[in-house]
């Protein structure tokens, strides 16, 4: 089990910004990482759906012997992290959430997030007790997530529309900006370029790679395999997607961290 893969799913290419931070962190541990994008964005999907999408990747996860599974997408963790847990008691999960607690000594705060996200009882939870009394300033970003998976980084189509939202937020002043979907710190670059560098961007993808580490250390889990170890060699990680796999095509070749251990794109995969 200990050199089983970490599953890690996103409605995309999102999850990728997680799993560079544990590529960076683990680098012996490998990924089946799935992008379910024949059904992305999430972020305007019920909640039924954006559920039944979760069970089905994480049931598919688990029999392809996946030892935990890292919900790398804060829509998806909103909604079906709790029941996933309940469904699957013996599996370490790890999610994502809006990073609002290193927000809480902020004048002002902008929160990126999917509508999906900023309705979710879990996400008001967090506001509630770190930023109340503050202004904060929500987007939900609409179309955005859909630019990120068909554009390159660099695209005018991305920085008009990143314009539209974050001018707003920084015309009320904000100092600090929340990246609450794991799709922008994949152009976080072009983020800072907007904000400048009075504005504090948080982007939890270190965050989360420490709690998958201290996690599976805790349960024992940490693989054995170590680089160079004979019969190693041949691992990859491995990427399946629902959709087309042109954007992890062309997101991984902008993310030598993951190209280190070999990488295996299976498309299409029903789940
Ligand atoms: N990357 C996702 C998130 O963190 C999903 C975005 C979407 O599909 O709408 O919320």
């Amino acid at each position: 089990m200990t050199n089983s893969p970490i599953g890690i799913f996103d409605s995309g290419i999102g999850g990728l910004s997680v799993a560079v931070a544990m590529a960076d962190l683990l680098p012996e541990e490998t990924f089946l990482y799935v992008a379910d994008n024949a059904y992305a964005p999430y972020g305007p999907r019920s909640a039924e759906s954006i559920l039944e999408r979760s069970r089905k990747i994480t049931r598919y996860l688990l029999a392809s012997g996946a030892k935990m599974v890292v919900v790398a997408c804060n829509t998806a963790t909103s909604i079906a992290i709790d029941t996933l847990r309940e469904d699957y008691p013996a599996i370490p999960f790890v999610g994502m959430e809006p990073a609002v607690k290193p927000a809480a000594d902020a004048n002002g705060v902008g929160v990126l997030a999917t509508t999906a996200t900023l309705r979710s009882h879990r996400y008001l939870k967090l506001r509630n007790k770190y930023l109340s009394g503050k202004p904060v300033f929500e987007d939900a970003c609409v179309g955005l997530v859909p630019l990120i998976e068909a554009e390159p980084s660099g695209s005018p189509l991305l920085a008009i529309r990143l314009q539209e939202i974050l001018d707003p937020m920084l015309q009320n002043g904000i100092d600090t900006l929340v990246l609450g979907c794991t799709h922008y710190p994949l152009i976080k670059e072009e983020i800072e370029a907007i904000c400048g560098p009075a504005v504090n961007v948080i982007d939890p993808s270190s965050a989360a790679a420490r709690q998958v580490q201290r996690l599976l250390k805790k349960r024992g889990l940490l693989t054995s395999l170590s680089k160079g170890f004979p019969g190693t060699r041949g691992l990859a990680h491995i990427f399946a997607t629902s959709g087309t796999s042109a954007p992890l095509q062309r997101a991984l070749h902008q993310l030598p961290g993951l190209n280190r251990n070999r990488k295996l794109i299976v498309p299409q995969v029903h789940f």
